[in-house]
C-alpha cells in the first residue's frame, strides 16, 4: 500500500462517517419535529369527552346526589355505578355489581384529587372535583375487589379504601327487582 493509497482509504473513511452523522442527526431531527408536532396538535385540540359537575353542589342535585349513588340496573341490563371520593372514602364504600354484565362506573370528587383503583383490574382513574370520570369493566367471576384511593390526598390518604363485591347475575337482578341504588355497605 502506497502512501497515496492510504489517503484515498482515509477520505471514503471520513466521507462515510459524514454520510452516517448527517443520517443520524437526520434521524433525530424528524423524531423532534414528530414529536413536537404530536405534544403540540394534542394540547390545543379539545379532549374528546369532558363532562363537569359542580363539586359543592354534589349532595344537593345533579347526578350526584346521594340518592343516586350506588348501582342502578338499566332496562337494557347493564349497569350503571355512581360513586364519589371525599377525605378519606367513597361513597359507597362498597361497591356492588353483577358478573358477566357491562358496567359504566361514573365517579367524581367532593373536594381534593382523589384516585380509584380496582385491583386485579385495568380501572385506575383519578377523581377530580368537577369532572366525571367514566369508565367501562365487565367482571366475569364473583368475588371481592379491593379498591385503594391512589392519589395522595393529605393525611388520611392512607386509610381511604373502598371495595368492589362482584355477585352472581341472578341474585344482583333479584336484589334490584325493589328499585332505588344497590350497594353491599354493611354488609
Ligand atoms: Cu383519597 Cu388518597
Amino acid at each position: 500500500m502506497t502512501v497515496e493509497d492510504g489517503h484515498h482509504d482515509a477520505d471514503v473513511a471520513a466521507r462515510t462517517e459524514r454520510g452516517w452523522a448527517t443520517l443520524s442527526v437526520a434521524i433525530l431531527v424528524i423524531l423532534t419535529l414528530l414529536a413536537a408536532f404530536a405534544g403540540i396538535h394534542r394540547a390545543t385540540m379539545p379532549q374528546p369527552r369532558v363532562e363537569t359537575t359542580d363539586p359543592s353542589r354534589l349532595h344537593l342535585s345533579g347526578e350526584f346526589v346521594e340518592s343516586n349513588l350506588g348501582s342502578l340496573l338499566e332496562p337494557n341490563g347493564a349497569v350503571t355505578v355512581r360513586a364519589i371520593g371525599q377525605q378519606y372514602s367513597f361513597t359507597p364504600s362498597c361497591i356492588l355489581v353483577p358478573a358477566q354484565t357491562p358496567i359504566t362506573l361514573r365517579a367524581t370528587s367532593a373536594d381534593v384529587v382523589h384516585g380509584m383503583l380496582i385491583q386485579g383490574t385495568n380501572i385506575n382513574t383519578m377523581l377530580v372535583p368537577g369532572y366525571i370520570s367514566q369508565q367501562f369493566i365487565r367482571f366475569e367471576k364473583t368475588g371481592d375487589y379491593l379498591m385503594p384511593c391512589q392519589e395522595f390526598c393529605s393525611f388520611g390518604h392512607e386509610g381511604m379504601w373502598g371495595k368492589v363485591k362482584v355477585i352472581d347475575k341472578a341474585e344482583f337482578t333479584s336484589r334490584a327487582k325493589n328499585g332505588g341504588r344497590l350497594s353491599c355497605v354493611g354488609e
